[in-house]
């Protein structure tokens, strides 16, 4: 695969937003447009075309030298990689490093204390900004606080909170004291929430009484009071940040106030370096069963890529630029981008607490004119729902400060690429006045196991294309390959691997070592499999085609059909569920699910399906609850009793349906259609 910069100077823009409608894939293979840096870009960029070779020459010598230059480090490394012991990697071997105090209290001694790390923006319009020097110290009472109550070395500390500012400072105190910190998004459900304690048996939650969504208090405690309702858990205290100042129930001696708890905690608290592999975080992800993996980082590599990558990808000067990336801690992206990256780096960053349309579709781009953001990380599927809402709303601001744009989370299609390219990367003032040089895109690939980003174009270098993450990123070596696991020539697709272990790379799935090897490593020998299907186009350029397993992707969030489905055959009304991801204009792919409810099950109509949406939400949380339930007479199945979900994709995505000559009764695809014209 070419690693080549491709700094060629090419550049066709065409008037018209992207390449048409129609199959996602055809418009890919005829998407041929290239944007160049402007040789202005190119000149002041912190990170030019010469690191491609450098990193080809030598990975691990390329990566000690940004561990070494990015991270202060109490003991120096000796080797950068240990890799005899495939696919268990150690990166850095012997360094000892303290997160928190790399991300925090190191600037305040180099005289950045003032400089704010994070504007805060509630959903209310209350808004808080906290100087390196505060955030610091309000780490060092977190850390302080969370000691006192037993919280120790390698615990494990639950944390299931809003996107306010003691998220990050939970997750930063936690690193400080080298406890291990497992954060749950807060759209999952108490069974979720429990399933996740249980698994890293968990000894301190931290959460709030709640938060907003749309202008209405929204609440996460009760959630937590019916995770442990159920005797049998880990967890001795409950630390309760007040958010919203909704009523919550108390349980003396376990549940602690944040204000009391952290407020009274004493400012003084000396990091000390943990070892460079010690577990920084477990984060919980759809994997093809019903059980998510507890995907294991650690500390010396994780910071190292997750900088490097911060820094180069979107160009950072963090004397300047004002970072904004909108994703929620409770993903991996707000691990790497919004906790660890860009304070690591010393950035200004934005944090945003609340959705995109409250109190109105403009609250973004008011949020971008008011802080003066420079750089904006975001998915595909806002942005599809900004084109949705019309370009009229974010040209009321000034988005002049703009100048990079990050997408992450699925694949961009060229249509929204060129929109937000157009609409949000051209804007120069609220007047309509355009840009000369619209800010570069930067489509960045990876995932919760990569811990960070693994292709991306540099935007400083890489002619960009719409729609294609296109370069693996200086250390990092990526591939396509066929079934049998040979390199598929340019022009060819196949399946994405990573054929060297990487700094950020997982360690393994918490608790679990074989589920690891199994599900990375064993599909092609000495690869790591990803689960995408990409290709590589004439120039070598990956393009990123969605997942080829039974994982979805609903803007952007990870969901398994597996899991929706057991969550649907617990229902005492079901008894089969096959779930398929069908292609949605706003959310790249919609949850549909088709069950057959048993005998003695009264199919109501609307009722029943809210009822089973209703429950999926109560299992998993409102993220995973289907939007179509079609009640089906039976399913498509091969005469081995596989469930033929291309048949049912068809059917959702409202196809003709493909060839169904394999299924064990041809004539069950004619009784489905049948029964949904009822
Ligand atoms: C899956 C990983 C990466 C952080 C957020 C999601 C898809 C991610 C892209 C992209 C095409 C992408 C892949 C991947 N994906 N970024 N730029 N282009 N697909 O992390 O929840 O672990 O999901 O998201 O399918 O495997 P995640």
């Amino acid at each position: 695969m070419s690693q080549d910069a491709n700094g060629s100077t090419t550049t066709a823009a065409p008037g018209s937003d992207g390449a048409g409608n129609g199959d996602a894939l055809e418009n890919l293979l005829h998407e041929n447009r290239k944007f160049a840096p402007t040789p202005e870009f190119a000149a002041n960029a912190v990170v030019g075309a010469e690191v491609y070779a450098e990193a080809n020459a030598d990975r691990p010598a390329f990566w000690a030298r940004q561990a070494r230059e990015l991270l202060d480090w109490d003991t120096d490394f000796t080797e950068a990689l240990d890799w005899s012991d495939p696919p268990f990697a150690k990166w850095f071997v012997g360094g000892r490093v303290n997160a928190a105090y790399n991300a925090l209290d190191r600037h305040v001694e180099n005289g950045l204390g003032d400089r704010v790390a994070i504007h805060f923006e509630g959903e209310p319009g209350d808004t808080r900004s906290y100087t390196y020097a505060q955030l610091t110290d309000e780490v060092k009472k977190a850390a302080n606080a969370f000691e006192s109550l037993g919280v120790a070395k390698g615990d494990r500390v639950a944390v299931y909170l809003p996107m306010i500012p003691e998220a990050v400072i939970t997750m930063l105190a936690c690193a400080r004291i080298g406890a291990v910190h497992s954060v749950v998004f807060g759209g999952f459900s108490a069974d979720a929430l429990r399933s996740r304690i249980d698994d890293a048996e968990a000894k301190l939650v931290v959460t709030a009484d709640g938060t907003y969504r749309r202008g209405k208090p929204s609440p996460l405690k009760p959630a937590v009071d019916q995770a442990l309702s159920k005797e049998g858990h880990s967890v001795r205290n409950v630390v309760v940040v007040k958010r919203n100042g909704e009523p919550v129930d108390w349980h003396e001696g376990r549940d602690q106030w944040w204000e009391d708890t952290v407020g009274a905690a004493s400012g003084e608290h000396t990091a000390v370096g943990h070892d460079a592999e010690h577990p920084l975080f477990i984060l919980y992800t759809s994997g093809t069963t019903g059980k998510p993996k507890g995907i294991l980082h650690t500390t010396g590599g994780y910071l190292t890529q997750t900088a490097y990558t911060h820094k180069a990808v979107f160009d950072l000067h963090p004397e300047t630029d004002v970072f904004w990336c909108t994703a929620d801690v409770g993903w991996v992206t707000g691990h790497s981008y919004v906790a660890y990256a860009p304070l690591v780096n010393g950035a200004t960053q934005v944090m945003y607490e609340g959705t995109p349309d409250s109190p109105h579709q403009g609250r973004w781009w008011e949020i971008v004119e008011k802080y003066k953001v420079s750089i904006l990380y975001t998915a595909p599927t806002a942005i599809r729902t900004f084109m949705k809402w019309g370009r009229e709303i974010p040209a009321k601001y000034d988005l002049s400060s703009i100048r990079v744009l990050g997408s992450v989370g699925e694949p961009i299609n060229p249509e929204a690429w060129m929109w937000y390219r157009d609409v949000i990367g051209s804007n120069a003032g609220k007047n309509g006045e355009k840009k000369e040089h619209p800010a570069p895109i930067v489509d960045t690939w990876w995932q919760t196991e990569t811990g960070a980003q693994m292709i991306a174009p540099l935007p400083g270098v890489t002619a960009t294309k719409p729609g294609s993450a296109q370069v693996p990123l200086p250390g990092i070596a990526i591939d396509v390959v066929d079934e049998a696991g040979e390199s598929v020539p340019d022009g060819h697709g196949g399946y994405l691997v990573v054929r060297e272990p990487w700094p950020a790379m997982l360690r393994g799935i918490w608790g679990d070592p074989e589920r690891f090897k199994d599900t990375y490593w064993s599909r092609f020998e000495g690869m790591y499999f990803a689960g995408d299907g990409a290709k590589k186009d004439e120039d070598g350029d990956v393009w990123l085609l969605g997942r080829v397993d039974d994982v979805m992707n609903v803007s952007g969030h990870r969901l398994s059909t597996t899991e929706i489905e057991s969550a649907l055959v617990s229902h005492p009304w079901v008894a089969e569920a096959a779930v398929v991801g069908a292609s949605d204009e706003t959310t790249g792919q919609a949850v549909v699910a088709f069950v057959i409810l048993r005998g003695d099950a009264v199919n109501s109509g609307d009722a029943t399906v809210l009822e089973l949406r209703n429950h999926v939400g109560k299992e998993i949380g409102p993220i995973a609850k289907p939007k179509h339930i079609l009640v089906v007479p039976e399913l498509p199945k091969t005469r081995s009793g596989k469930i033929m979900r291309r048949l049912l994709k068809d059917v959702a995505e409202g196809r003709e349906v493909g060839d169904a000559t394999t299924l064990s009764d041809p004539t069950i695809m004619a009784q489905i259609a049948e029964s949904l014209k009822k």
